[in-house]
């Protein structure tokens, strides 16, 4: 298949390109903005162009343009991962996750609907259950309490995809994902900002005073929804799937894990809820069991090392 990867040089993009790469054609996009440090983008990329059967685009996903770059190129599916991600910066910089995430998916959509691409996944989050109290999340419950503008940014999207599939008959599938880590991950993330500052003798902030809850999905498991997702055969327009570990993990006891792993104690600075978190997720992931033979088995004690294992080799520590 002929496979547009959009957000090819951030943390899933990169591992789904390298996925798809054994068996597919993939072309990334990728506007590598600073958001996070510009070089773990092109490091990703230095892998993936390694393949002959990648092509790298740099360009944004609300250019309106970007149908005249792949005039002659017939996809078979679109993955739009590209996105302005983080719960937190959503607070200080709204404008960002309109633009990438409503307008960029607007435009994916446009561009399946006129290049006539059959299928269409994009990556929502689990960001959009906000403040729903009954557990697991399902997808069967209403999500209309978003608690962040990232969460509402991910709910739009869901939106527009409902839209155009029934619109213009595109077989969409949405994955909301859970707090994702594993190797190549991102800077602004638990995992590695605690890993960072464990290891630099730094205080780690710890929100709602550790008593957190995350259901930490390991990439793999991620790459494994992903693949039953580009695998499934729809007959229905619009789908969405929870991809998470279905374990959450209650963050003080994450910390213990990571702290267990260097061999040194963090430093820790207790503090309460920050505005736009939620206290615990937990995904039921019952439809992605069975439609997406989705099946996460790594625990965070497998998981944890091989994230401290990529970033001493990657940082050379
Ligand atoms: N990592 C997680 O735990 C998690 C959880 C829930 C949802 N998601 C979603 O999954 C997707 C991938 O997340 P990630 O963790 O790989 O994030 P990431 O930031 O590492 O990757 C996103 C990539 O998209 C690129 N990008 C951003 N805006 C763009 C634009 N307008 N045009 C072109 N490229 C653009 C960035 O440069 C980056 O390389 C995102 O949609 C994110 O919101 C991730």
């Amino acid at each position: 298949m002929n496979i547009l990867v959009t957000g090819a040089a951030g943390f899933i993009g990169f591992h789904t390109s390298l996925f798809l790469l054994k068996n597919h054609s993939v072309y990334g996009i990728d506007n590598l903005n600073s958001y996070y440090e510009p070089s773990l983008k092109k490091n990703r990329l230095k892998i993936l162009k390694g393949f002959s059967n990648f092509k790298f685009y740099k360009t944004d996903i609300q250019n309106k343009n970007l149908l005249k770059k792949f005039k002659n190129i017939n996809f078979d599916l679109i993955i739009n991962l590209a996105a302005q991600a983080g719960v937190r910066h959503s607070l200080k910089d709204p404008y960002a996750y309109i633009d990438s995430n409503i307008l960029g998916q607007i435009n994916m959509l446009e561009f399946a609907k006129t290049h006539r691409v059959k299928k269409f996944i994009y990556a929502s989050s689990s960001s959009v259950y906000g403040g729903n109290k009954k557990m697991p999340f399902s997808i069967k419950h209403r999500v209309d309490n978003p608690v962040s503008l990232y969460a509402a940014s991910k709910k739009s999207t869901e939106l527009l995809a409902e839209c155009y599939s029934h619109l213009f008959k595109i077989n969409c599938i949405g994955l909301r994902f859970f707090t994702v880590y594993g190797p190549w991950g991102r800077p602004d993330m638990a995992t590695f900002i605690f890993t960072k500052k464990i290891l630099e003798k730094k205080k780690i902030n710890i929100f709602n005073y550790g008593k957190m809850q995350r259901d930490f999905t390991y990439i793999d498991d991620i790459i494994q929804g992903i693949s039953g997702a580009v695998n499934l055969k729809c007959d229905v327009s619009h789908r969405i799937y929870n991809l998470g570990n279905s374990n959450p993990e209650i963050l003080e006891q994450f910390i213990a894990i990571i702290e267990k792993n260097l061999k040194v104690k963090a430093k820790k600075n207790l503090l309460p809820m920050q505005p736009g978190d939620v206290e615990k997720t937990f995904a039921d992931i019952s439809e992605s069991k069975k439609d997406l033979n989705f099946n996460p088995k790594t625990k965070i004690t497998e998981g944890i090392p091989k994230f401290i294992s990529w970033y001493k080799d990657y940082y050379k520590i």
